[in-house]
């Protein structure tokens, strides 16, 4: 397996090759091929805007929705297209029936704009956020335990996340979700990461909900999620969809497609950035299990050259798709964003995470990385100041 070298070099992407790109977790990363593929729409959706939207954007729309179901296993009846996962949780949670002293599951490890919307929701309906620690080092054993014991008669609804966005973690949610599906509790899954870090068979993996994102491992240009429902949803802007006889027979389509003029090619360039990927990384499968390799190596590499050991291990390797957080101490005075803003200004892409047990550093790797890059971070990180943390 091609480690030591990037297996699509930055040649091959719309990334500048002046900067360290470390964090495609958090924004993703555009292929030349996706970038030219999603202009040539837009240059077609510009040059003739009113055919484009009446005649030809649905069947556009249903076709990328169909390369997309099938890469993740999802029925595309039941599937849309959202800008991004922010949105599609805000969707879901919005035809959620909640009422006063019910209890929400969430982590500790959420998404910080999902925890907030939980919050928002629970103070609405007078409801109330249960949320469960997560410890680190992680141990999944112990947290499917501990949401086993979480759950009470006043359960109404668990949101949990398949990769922790501060922390990498992949949740076994296969061990967790029948715990909900077993009293009948929905489950909506905060997948933002997952999509192309895992493979996906979203029937089988059985949550009422699941959204994830586009733009980050599939590649696709950024404005691009999905929402897999697996019951009726209404949109959060009524549109013409309402109508019965307006827009497609599936009036989940009909409905969720469209809510409002908007530019829809991010999402008609889902299915380019999927064969894409698929072919600069010899496929799919081997694109995931290369990039959790490297993710594994570097975060070895990055510890071994800050001088750490196990201690500073905050996962076991089997919990990690393609990402790794690893445990910092910093300088004297410095914040993480501090540290974070000194690193972009120096042309390093790479979050550096304020997290409640102390900071983390995480890293990336995508098919232009390589196992090189972690003692370059390590070496540029000890020139900052930083050293390990035991996790
Ligand atoms: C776990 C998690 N959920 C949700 C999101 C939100 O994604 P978006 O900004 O595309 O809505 C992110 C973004 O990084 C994430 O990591």
């Amino acid at each position: 397996m091609q480690l030591t070298a990037p297996v699509a070099p930055l040649s091959h992407w719309a990334l500048s090759p002046d900067v360290v790109h470390l964090n495609h977790g958090s924004y993703g990363g555009c292929p030349r091929a996706v970038f030219d593929a999603a202009a040539a729409i837009r240059v077609r959706l510009e040059a003739a805007p009113m055919r484009f939207l009446v005649l030809e954007w649905q069947a556009e729309l249903d076709r990328a929705r169909r390369a997309l179901a099938q890469l993740i296993h999802a029925p595309e009846d039941q599937l849309v297209f959202v800008p991004s996962a922010t949105t599609g949780v805000a969707t879901a949670l919005a035809s959620v029936s909640l009422a006063a002293d019910d209890e929400i599951i969430a982590t500790s490890h959420g998404y910080r704009a999902v925890k907030n919307q939980l919050v928002r929701l629970a103070d609405a309906r007078g409801a109330r956020v249960v949320t469960i620690p997560i410890a680190v080092p992680y141990d999944p054993d112990a947290f499917v335990a501990d949401v086993a014991a979480a759950i009470t008669p006043r359960t109404r609804l668990a949101v949990l996340d398949h990769i922790t966005s501060p922390t990498a973690l992949c949740i076994p949610l296969e061990r967790i979700i029948p715990l909900f599906a077993a009293r009948g509790i929905p489950v909506l899954i905060d997948g933002a990461h997952a999509p192309g870090q895992l493979e996906l068979d979203l029937r089988k993996l059985g949550a009422t909900w699941y959204t994830g994102n586009n733009h980050k491992w599939l590649c696709a240009p950024k404005g691009t999620g999905f929402l897999v429902t697996t019951t009726p949803l209404r949109p959060l802007v009524t549109s013409h969809g309402a109508s019965p006889e307006y827009g497609p027979p599936n009036r989940l389509h009909a409905e969720l497609d469209w809510m409002g003029t908007y530019d829809p090619t991010p999402h008609l360039a889902v299915p380019t950035a999927i064969a894409t990927i698929d072919q600069l990384g010899g496929g799919w499968s081997q694109t995931i299990a290369r990039n959790h390799a490297l993710a594994i190596e570097m975060r070895r590499r990055l510890i071994d050259a800050l001088g750490g050991s196990a201690r500073h291990v905050l996962a076991p390797e089997a919990s990690l798709g393609s990402m790794a957080a690893v445990p910092i101490a910093l300088p004297a005075g410095i914040t993480p964003f501090a540290l974070q803003t000194r690193l972009l200004t120096d042309g390093w892409e790479v979050p550096v995470i304020d997290f409640a047990s102390g900071p983390l550093v995480r890293i990336s790797a995508h098919l232009y990385n390589h196992a090189g890059q972690a003692e370059e971070l390590a070496h540029k990180l000890r020139s900052l100041g930083v050293q390990l943390r035991d996790a």
